[in-house]
């Protein structure tokens, strides 16, 4: 380490992608839930943010790059609070707390297409700020990572995870339900339909439903505190098929609230919809779920499934989704991430294909853009690969 920085630290933290949905804040200012949430934390081999933060005398002023685009840290900003709270609970001496930082993260997938970008960047932002003043409670930095976005306090923990809605600051917090090794077949993988940011976000997109839709109340009083036991029963119990049809109503009913809302709020897109008929297919094929679809604040889908259906599940989004060439011919989606080699059997394929094709399903030219293949992952991790980013040099 150079010697003109007190200190630079690095971490990496993952994606979560929620079965359970969180839809709506109790109180906006402490970013309290309406209800319960449960989510997967993705392996971070595949989707993560990584921050790197520098603390030195030799700083003027704090500042905080995103994907190299420089950030507000002015007063009142989220990534501004989240460091103050840190500080304040940080037992450093009062000359190293009053050094300049220097920040600079990057996420490796697209940012705020509602693939749950701010919520790696947050729990990141925490855990290596926290790391950086020697605050290491994750349960106090998940809280903390609830200032930037709520779903963020999930990304602290690996395996699955509740978010008990609480009523204040203290009580409102995620805990571990399994952690990653617990259920090791299960997989994920996203179609990536559309990399352009979402136009209404997450938080604007809650507050309009808490204003306006009356569902929401019904789902957040009734639906979920049930859906919640059953989905820690169904994730302890290994139970795939309640798993897949948990985590479906339950991103039905979310965007059911989103149309619900008043002006209506659209996430989904004509491609999202055609991966959940083709989910739907495929599921009544086998007479039990093999593939459990979930969409977050946007259009691209977010599928559950276990090991051995990853094969299959891959070949059909690569018969039914496909890129146009310029001489005409069509190629395959390109699948980033996880590979699997084990054979499929082709009769069993074109059986499916046949019932895909009997529901009304063609093949679809230049719609997903690629898939990624990945797992459910332990949570966020120092490193010693700092960021290489001339903001950073002191
Ligand atoms: O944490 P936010 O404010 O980005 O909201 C996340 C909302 C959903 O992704 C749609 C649901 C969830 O629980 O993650």
């Amino acid at each position: 380490m150079s010697q003109n920085y007190y200190k630079i630290v690095t971490a990496k933290a993952p994606v979560n992608i929620a079965l359970i949905k969180y839809w709506g804040k109790s109180n906006e200012k402490l970013k309290t839930p309406i209800n319960d949430s449960i989510s997967g934390t993705l392996d971070i081999d595949e989707m993560c943010a990584t921050t790197s933060v520098a603390i030195s005398s030799n700083y003027d002023s704090d500042e905080f790059w995103l994907n190299g685009e420089k950030q507000n840290l002015s007063n009142g900003s989220s990534a501004r609070l989240l460091i103050e709270e840190i500080k304040k609970l940080s037992n450093y001496d009062k000359k190293i707390l009053d050094y300049k930082i220097h920040i600079s993260s990057f996420n490796n997938f697209p940012t705020a297409a509602g693939l749950a970008s701010s919520a790696a960047g947050y729990a990141c932002l925490a855990y290596v700020v926290g790391h950086a003043y020697g605050v290491v409670d994750s349960c106090e930095l998940s809280k903390l990572a609830r200032i930037g976005s709520g779903s963020a306090c999930r990304s602290l923990f690996g395996g699955f995870v509740q978010w008990v809605k609480g009523q204040d600051h203290d009580s409102s917090k995620a805990i571990q339900i399994v952690d990653h090794d617990y259920w090791p077949e299960m997989r994920v993988v996203i179609c990536v339909i559309n990399e352009k940011q979402k136009d209404v976000s997450s938080s604007a997109g809650m507050s309009r439903s808490v204003k306006t839709s009356e569902l929401i109340r019904y789902r957040a009083d009734t639906v979920v505190p049930a859906r919640i036991e059953e989905m820690k029963s169904a994730i302890i119990d290994k139970n795939f098929d309640k798993f897949a049809n948990l985590t479906m109503q339950d991103s039905n009913q979310f965007h059911a609230i989103c149309l619900d809302s008043f002006p209506p709020i659209f996430y989904l897109n004509e491609t999202s919809r055609q991966i959940i008929k083709i989910c739907s297919v495929i599921n009544s094929h086998y007479a039990h779920n093999k593939v459990a679809y979930t969409y977050d604040a946007g259009p691209n889908a977010c599928i559950y499934l276990l090991e051995e259906f990853v094969p299959k599940f891959l070949y059909l989004m690569q018969t039914f989704f496909r890129k146009s060439g310029g001489d005409g011919q069509s190629s395959e989606l390109e699948i980033k991430g996880k590979k699997y080699s084990s054979a499929i059997d082709q009769d069993e394929m074109d059986l499916l294909c046949a019932k895909l094709r009997s529901h009304g399903l063609d093949c679809q030219l230049d719609t997903v853009t690629y898939l990624i293949s990945t797992s459910i992952g332990s949570g966020p991790v120092i490193s010693n690969e700092h960021i290489k980013d001339k903001n950073l040099q002191a």
